[in-house]
């Protein structure tokens, strides 16, 4: 597919933009962020990350899981995401770019990462992953979700639909393509615990499951 993905500045104008209502999406992909949260496995007194955490409903969740004693940290490239996203949870947050996280190495149990790598430029998607393989701990869960290729009839016709948009402007698809995230994963240095697709409303999700290998 012909790549002239966004810039991270223009990502970045553009969700400034989107802010609250990106909420509106969420119907597209609640199922597939509902397999990555139980696949991250959350368990009292973890720390874990969101990146790319948007409006931040995925985080109230991931703080219940966790409690009593453990924390999630919030991620976001944009201001305005970064603070509806504490606005809902008062989690941490940190205003960073998913290539460069500004954290510790091995400091976190699990990383989730839902509908961002799908929007980063086809070379910086090994960088975003090397940063989440390096701030996890050895056997650390990566959860992640995107929009990938159709599976089904219905999901074959909306990407085809959805490719030639994205041809035309990639800010009219608030920078997503379909992507197949399971090799790229495997080559960051992952063992894929499990892969799925999940279709909702004809619009295919990858999830994968896996786990940091040294
Ligand atoms: C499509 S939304 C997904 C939000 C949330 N993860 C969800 O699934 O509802 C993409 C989010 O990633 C953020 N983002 C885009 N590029 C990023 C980057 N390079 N690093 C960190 N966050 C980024 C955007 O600001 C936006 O909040």
């Amino acid at each position: 597919m012909n790549e002239k993905a966004l810039s991270p500045e223009r990502a970045r104008r553009i969700y400034d933009r989107i802010g609250r209502l990106y909420d509106l999406a969420e119907s597209f992909g609640d199922r597939a962020k509902e397999t990555v949260l139980r696949g991250l496995a959350p368990t009292p007194g973890m720390r874990l990350i969101d990146v790319g955490a948007g409006t931040g409903r995925d985080l109230l969740r991931l703080q219940r899981a966790v409690a009593p004693g453990g924390t999630v940290f919030a991620v976001d490239l944009s201001m305005v995401m970064l603070r509806l996203a504490r606005a809902r949870s008062g989690a941490p947050a940190c205003l960073a770019d998913a290539r460069r996280l500004p954290f510790a190495r091995e400091v976190f149990d699990g990383l989730c990462c839902t509908y961002v790598l799908d929007l980063l430029p086809r070379g910086d998607i090994p960088l975003a992953l090397g940063a989440f393989r390096r701030v996890l701990k050895p056997g650390g869960r990566l959860a992640l979700a995107s929009m990938t290729e159709g599976v089904t009839i219905l999901s074959r016709a909306l990407i085809g639909g959805w490719k030639a948009v994205y041809r035309l402007s990639p800010a009219l698809c608030a920078g997503c393509r379909p992507l197949l995230l399971a090799p790229m994963v495997r080559s960051a240095g992952f063992e894929i615990l499990r892969r799925e697709v999940v279709v909702q409303f004809g619009f295919p999700s990858e999830v994968v499951i896996a786990a940091r290998v040294d």
